[in-house]
């Protein structure tokens, strides 16, 4: 707690609220108390200005563009760490030694199988089903397999379904593709590290053996360790009010995946590569800015701007790199689609409009073209960002459970309906 307090004058009368001050970023102005004192609530719709829990997970800088979890620059843990390594960091804290990271690979990856009948369950949706609503209802339906990791006030549980959601993502996103495309299931390989396992899951075929190209493997651990987590985004702000009723674990990250699809947040990235396809040459740019620009068209330019970052995303600049290694590798010299992305990144910087309102790439600018170019149909790009937000999601619910303050999430309004009046009989209305 602060000494500083803030002062408020309501109705004649002056209050004083507490001052809650982080290790690092903006002070909080303790509202606790408010209703109690003034009987007045406070209004953030959009949660603007306002701060939902207290976090040691990430942490961001909107005005700098940074971004850390546990206080390591996301540009370190992408360029020197892996994915599984930072989902240690997300859950325990700490980067793990070489034996802890041994332990936590091994463990994970002994959870990647599926329960058999689990299988059958995708039979239910149509062939052409987004893979996102297949996501929703098959994550949702774990508790119906794993019932024995669904108790929360139990250590063990909480830790076994945190583990089986962290290892079985990537094997529900395989299975939900190979579904949409009609081909076989592939079963997860334990002698793979966690990218190649789901490149193999998702791209081999039982008629031929598939070589996992490091190269790609190494970019899609580093596009799941940019996904990872992202402090109190709308997804995992769901996740933490679904958790915080007490909801099994399984359902809370259900309830984060379908939050995600919208394109206002995660959907962003299939919007984005569905927009520079609808652009489709560098010379259709300035019709498509206008459009952004025009308060009468709903049209906005999908992979710009953020809530929090008023400058560039640090996480699109390491994408973007990803971006040109990729296709340097694959040997895609000129991709329409990178070119419109790039020209197009180049004209909004330079416009006034982006720049007075402070739009700068954001992480699903590039990430398409990448998706895209390891192999994806832009209908899985949503669900890649689903698989490496699970452990972010997991963490976050987890700091929530363990806090012994933790009270179920329960927002009041401001109430603009009708004032009290009496039933009409049909006969009289
Ligand atoms: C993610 O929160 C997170 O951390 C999310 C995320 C994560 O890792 O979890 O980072 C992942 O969701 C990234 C964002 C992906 N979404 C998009 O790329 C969709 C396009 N962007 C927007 O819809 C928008 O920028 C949001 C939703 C991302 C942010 O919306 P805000 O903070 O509510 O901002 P706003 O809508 O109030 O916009 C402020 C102004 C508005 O103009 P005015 O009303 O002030 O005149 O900027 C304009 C907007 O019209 N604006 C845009 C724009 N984004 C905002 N204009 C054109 N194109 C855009 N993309």
């Amino acid at each position: 707690m602060s000494d500083e307090t803030a002062k408020l004058t309501y109705k004649g009368r002056d209050y004083e609220l507490p001052v809650r001050e982080g290790n690092i970023g903006p002070s909080v102005i303790d509202i606790g108390s408010l209703y109690k004192e003034t009987g007045a609530f406070t209004y953030d719709p959009g949660f603007t200005s306002t701060a939902s829990c207290d976090s040691e997970i990430t942490f961001i800088d909107g005005d700098e563009g940074i971004l850390l979890h546990r206080g390591y620059p996301i540009e370190q843990l992408a360029e020197q760490g892996d994915f599984l390594e930072v989902c240690y960091l997300l859950l325990y804290g700490e980067l793990p030694t070489k034996a802890q990271k041994q332990d936590f690979d091994y463990r994970v990856t002994r959870h990647t199988m599926v329960h058999e009948q689990m299988t059958r369950f995708f039979t239910g949706f149509r062939r052409d089903a987004h893979p996102m609503a297949v996501m929703c209802g098959t994550v949702g339906a774990l508790s119906a397999f794993y019932h024995d990791s669904t108790d929360i006030s139990d250590p063990h549980q909480r830790m076994v379904a945190s583990m089986r959601m962290i290892a079985k993502m990537p094997t529900i996103a395989a299975m939900a593709y190979k579904y949409h495309i009609g081909q076989p299931f592939v079963y997860p390989q334990n002698d793979l590290d966690y990218a190649s396992n789901f490149l193999r899951m998702c791209f081999a075929v039982p008629c031929e053996e598939y070589e996992v190209n490091p190269v790609l493997a190494r970019a899609m651990d580093r596009i799941f360790i940019l996904h990872a987590d992202h402090e109190q985004n709308a997804s995992t702000s769901t996740v933490r009010l679904a958790g915080s009723s007490g909801a099994n674990p399984f359902a809370c990250i259900a309830a984060g995946i379908a939050c995600l699809w919208g394109p206002a947040h995660g959907g962003a990235n299939e919007a984005a590569l569905n927009m520079l396809a609808e652009i489709g040459s560098v010379e259709r740019i300035p019709e498509y800015i206008a459009r952004a620009k025009d308060k009468n068209d709903p049209f906005r330019l999908m992979g710009f701007g953020h809530r929090v970052y008023k400058n560039y995303d640090p996480r699109a600049k390491i994408m973007q790199k990803t971006t040109h290694e990729v296709l340097g590798e694959l040997g895609i010299q000129d991709d329409p689609m990178l070119e419109v992305a790039m020209e197009l990144e180049k004209i909004a910087l330079n416009d006034e409009y982006f720049i007075e309102k402070k739009l700068y790439p954001n992480i699903d600018f590039y990430s398409g073209i990448t998706l895209r170019a390891l192999g994806f149909p832009t209908t899985m790009f949503t669900v890649l960002f689903a698989v490496a937000r699970t452990v972010g999601w997991i963490a976050q619910w987890k700091e929530m459970i363990e806090d012994p303050s933790q009270r179920i999430g329960r927002p009041r309004q401001l109430y603009t309906g009708s004032p009290k009046r009496d039933y009409v009989p049909i006969e009289k209305r």
